[in-house]
């Protein structure tokens, strides 16, 4: 069972008869496993959003399924396994971080003894414990980011869905949350999430969705989906007066910890390099695949996408 699935699923927006209507998604085909970390990733205005709301039930589709641990998200009792943080939250400004909490686990109707139970466990979790009693009108950005991640998660959900939860963030409040979401997965849950923060994804997620123009184009895991470049062979006692000319052999060699790594682009011969180091005294300790970054590849596949979409139009 996938923890999110869509099929054939269309958004249309505008009026019926109106000349603007605005294609969100075309044909959508999502799937989520379950227990994983996937990074929604497509340009402004891919439909991004849009399938978020549609799986929460905030959007009606023009067309097509989507399904929440298997039930249509018709059914409105799918929720109940979901936490939700949306892209630009709100939060009321005189209510504590406690205070906060505690509504959010009434509108749930947990009792006041579960209530006060879960409000402390969050709040350590997103580490705001030092900040329980203050006013939520005082908090940055990031602390206010962090009680979005709390209350997405005051019912236990099994499935967490975020829409950019690490927009705008410093380098301190993304690790923040990285370490977060990570955590999250460690108890066996799914995170969903849409960003625009490639290093970020390409560190934390297991697979990855590109959308452009409401269609999926590309998904699954980090390596399957990238290129690789090369290979960063570590070796131990390779004579150091031959490294310059096995420099000659691949792209550059690195001298690290006592092991000199050799960086071979795929133009290299890989073999010739293999022999080299045994020639010299040298033994390889470990090869470590080089791949393109996310982001190159995502530039890659959007200008593609983009190249075909208009040679279909001409
Ligand atoms: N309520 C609405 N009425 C009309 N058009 C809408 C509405 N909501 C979204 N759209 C349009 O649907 C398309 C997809 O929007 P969506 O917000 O899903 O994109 P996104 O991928 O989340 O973008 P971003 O990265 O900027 O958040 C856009 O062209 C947007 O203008
Ligand atoms: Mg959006």
């Amino acid at each position: 069972m996938y923890a999110i699935e869509t099929h054939n699923l269309y958004k249309t927006f505008g009026w019926f008869l109106s000349k603007r209507k605005v294609h969100a998604l075309n044909n959508l085909e999502l799937k989520v496993p379950e227990n994983v970390i996937y990074g929604f990733l497509g340009p402004n205005g891919a439909g991004k959003t849009t399938t978020i709301k549609i799986l929460l039930g905030l959007v009606i589709p023009s067309k097509g399924h989507s399904k929440i641990f298997g039930i249509d998200t018709h059914d409105p009792d799918t929720r109940n396994h979901v936490g939700f943080l949306p892209e630009n939250p709100k939060f009321y400004p005189y209510l504590t971080a406690s205070d906060f909490l505690d509504f959010c686990g009434k509108i749930i109707h947990m009792d006041a003894m579960e209530r006060s139970k879960r409000k402390d466990e969050l709040l350590e979790k997103v580490g705001l414990t030092h900040a329980a009693n203050q006013k939520m009108e005082g908090f940055s950005r990031g602390m206010l980011q962090r009680m979005g991640i709390a209350q997405a998660l005051i019912s236990d959900p099994d499935l967490i869905i975020l829409d950019e939860p690490i927009t705008g963030l410093d380098p301190m409040g993304r690790a923040d949350i990285k370490r977060i979401l990570l955590e999250l997965r460690e108890e066996g849950k799914t995170i969903f999430f849409s960003s625009h923060i490639l290093s970020d994804v390409e560190r934390m997620c297991d697979m990855v969705g590109i959308i452009n123009h409401g269609q999926l184009i590309e998904h699954g895991s980090l390596d399957e989906l990238r290129s690789d470049i090369g290979v960063n062979i570590h070796t131990t006692g390779v004579a150091s007066n031959a490294l310059m000319e096995g420099e000659k052999l691949c792209d550059y060699i690195t001298l690290k910890n006592g092991e000199a790594i050799f960086t071979l682009t795929n133009k290299s011969d890989k073999d010739t390099v293999m022999k080299f180091i045994s020639d010299n005294g040298g033994s390889v300790i470990r090869s470590v695949k080089l791949q393109e970054e996310l982001e190159a590849f995502f530039l890659r596949r959007i200008q593609n996408d983009e190249k075909a979409r208009e040679e279909e139009v001409n």
